[in-house]
């Protein structure tokens, strides 16, 4: 079999159908996949009112695949939905430049997920902790027992955790369950777990549980990826060294640190939206992970070596699934993780730190070097356009002269609509 690759050259210039062809070909996608994906209603009614509360409508956005991705020596496409031109673009340039260094490198913690029970009333907390430590065991079983499907699989409660922390209405007790969610996100089985677990925990406790929930800063579920990239493929030493201090900027300042991070996960949550999980709630763990030390900062961080090189590494929480939720419901996302081809949910995460990491280069590298409007602003300019009402060969002909002119506004694009279309 020849080896796939994901180095397409000129994908951005062929037609939305070739490029599905080549797609097709690649991901081995079937003829009624590639049906859904060309249909203006991939998303029936009847399983969007499935899905969620009073619906009366789907809302699609645009899917787009970026190319280039090695990642651990195999090659891979990128879906990815999103409503921000240069997002895509970005992606597949930054993974083209990594792949000049041999491509990215990835590592990742086993699938754990912290679930919390707050135990209030206590009489004396710190007997009470001491209590849940002596009843692990217990409690695991019967934390257990509510899951033997992810038991068997070798997933499930594993250990147990309890702090007391001082809080503005007196001391609370914290358990925190350790459960291993094999390729699930683990919402349902840590949240199912935590409420039959907690009648339990009030007894050994005599206290009071309200709160019983997975906590969104996955600490124990991480992914990592990194990479080197020789300064020529950057653009230079010039280049190289405007990342680096774009790197320390984010580190040192969190209202920089909130737009690099932005910039990380906005390849990150286009490809969480495309596969159908749970974009709040990697969102809320990367943020909240950035500010773990005290100091909200970078989630990555880029650094030159001895040769000159540009290193680059990234680590978040990273509690994405391959099973349950709109995963399996939506029909889209079902084509948008084939696509993708990843087998375990610790793969997924990895390849979403790697997304996450190009993404922050591509961004990076711009604003190093030429800023990023100029990118921007083309795509910009024909979304001004064909709002304006311009269709056909005129959207870009509009759009090259407000970009030429640096008059991108609908009131331009009006008057050029007339001058050009008539
Ligand atoms: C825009 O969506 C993302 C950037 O602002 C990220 C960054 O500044 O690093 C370009």
């Amino acid at each position: 079999m020849t080896k796939r690759s994901s180095s397409i050259s000129g994908f951005y210039k062929l037609s939305p159908k070739r490029r599905l062809e080549i797609v097709k070909e690649f991901a081995n996608l079937s003829e009624d996949e590639v049906q859904l994906l060309q249909s203006n209603a991939s998303l029936s009614l009847k399983v969007a009112d499935r899905m969620i509360e009073n619906v009366i409508g789907t809302f699609p956005l645009p899917l787009g695949i970026a190319v280039n991705f090695l990642i651990n020596d195999r090659d891979y496409l990128i879906p990815m939905a999103i409503e921000e031109p240069s997002v895509v673009a970005a992606a597949s340039y930054a993974a083209k430049m990594v792949r000049a260094g041999g491509g990215f490198h990835t590592s990742s913690t086993p699938p754990v997920m912290i679930g919390q029970i707050q135990v209030v009333k206590l009489k004396d907390p710190e007997k009470a902790r001491q209590r849940v430590l002596e009843a692990k065991n217990r409690i695991m079983e019967k934390a257990n027992s509510h899951d033997p499907v992810l038991v068997s699989l070798g997933g499930g409660a594993k250990d147990i955790q309890a702090k007391l922390i001082d809080t503005s209405v007196g001391s609370m007790l914290i358990v925190e369950l350790l459960v291993d969610c094999r390729d699930a996100m683990g919402a349902n089985a840590v949240n199912t777990m935590a409420e039959a677990v907690s009648p339990l925990i009030e007894q050994i406790t005599e206290g009071h549980v309200y709160l019983r929930i997975i906590s969104n800063l996955a600490t124990e579920r991480r992914a990592r990826a990194w990479c080197t990239l020789p300064k020529e493929a950057v653009g230079g030493s010039e280049v190289v060294h405007g990342i680096v201090n774009a790197s320390a900027f984010a580190a040192a300042d969190p209202f920089r640190a909130a737009t690099h991070n932005k910039g990380a996960m906005n390849g990150i949550t286009a490809v969480i939206l495309a596969t159908g999980n749970d974009h709040r709630a990697i969102e809320a763990g990367a943020h909240a992970y950035a500010a773990i030390k005290g100091q909200y900062s970078s989630i990555s961080k880029w650094e030159e070596n001895e040769k000159g090189d540009l290193k680059g590494e990234i680590e978040l929480p990273m509690a994405v699934g391959l099973i349950g939720g709109a995963v399996r419901t939506h029909p889209v996302a079902k084509i948008a993780l084939k696509i993708l081809g990843v087998k375990t949910a610790n793969e997924f995460g990895e390849v979403l730190a790697a997304v996450g990491l190009a993404q922050n280069l591509g961004a990076l590298r711009a604003l190093a070097d030429e800023g990023i409007q100029r990118g921007h602003m083309s795509l910009h300019a024909r979304n001004i356009a064909v709002a304006a009402g311009a269709t056909g060969d005129l959207v870009n002909l509009v759009a090259e002269r407000m970009v030429k002119e640096r008059k991108i506004r609908a009131d331009r694009a009006k008057e050029l609509i007339k001058e050009l279309g008539s």
